[in-house]
């Protein structure tokens, strides 16, 4: 596992000041660029899953990073997976809930068959910084009735304290700064 997270540590990046003055802004990109780093982060996800959460029904990716790795994991787990996009990009009826970045306002948008009621739910995304996103990725969800399990995230920034946002709904992180 330490040595997983070591090859998954070294292919992330800080660019200071963006994109606005002020944030340290993390890139996950090069990690797509290694397959065994890509491998590592689907193994200890996988890893984590199976021996956490057995009951998983759904997967749920956020636009737009969360796309790059839920489908691999998904299919690894043999579950499905789902997106939850940014505002106005998904056809027919969707709900939608609004939330607060460190440097922006967005709204997430899930369409209303993506999830469904009674399913158990895991959630992923590259970075969890403040937690607005996941925050209202899990409302989307339990408008839908289902239950959220927990979080999956490659990155977390703990200064940001983003998971006491989301309270009871636990994260697992590969790498904390
Ligand atoms: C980033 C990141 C997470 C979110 C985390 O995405 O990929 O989704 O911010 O921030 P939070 O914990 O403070 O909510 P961003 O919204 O910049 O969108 P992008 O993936 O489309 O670049």
């Amino acid at each position: 596992m330490a040595e997983k997270v070591e090859l998954i540590a070294k292919c992330i990046r800080t660019f200071p000041d963006f994109p606005t003055k002020g944030i340290p802004f993390k890139d996950i990109c090069p990690i797509l660029k290694d397959p065994k780093a890509l491998a590592a982060v689907t193994d200890l996800f996988e890893e984590h899953v199976r021996r956490t959460y057995p009951q998983v029904d759904l997967l749920v990716g956020l636009d737009a990073r969360g796309f790059l790795f839920g489908p691999l994991l998904a299919q690894r787990l043999g579950v499905g997976f789902a997106p939850i996009r940014k505002k106005g990009k998904l056809p027919g009826p969707t709900l939608s809930v609004a939330y607060s970045l460190e440097y922006a306002k967005a709204e997430a948008e899930m369409q209303e068959d993506a999830v469904s009621a009674g399913q158990k739910v895991l959630i992923i995304d590259d970075l969890l910084a403040t937690g607005g996103t996941l925050y209202a990725a899990c409302e989307l969800i339990k408008q839908q009735k289902a239950e959220v399990l927990g979080c999956l995230v490659v990155v977390e920034l703990k200064y940001l304290s983003g998971s006491e946002k989301l309270q009871s709904t636990p994260v697992f992180s590969l790498i904390q700064y």
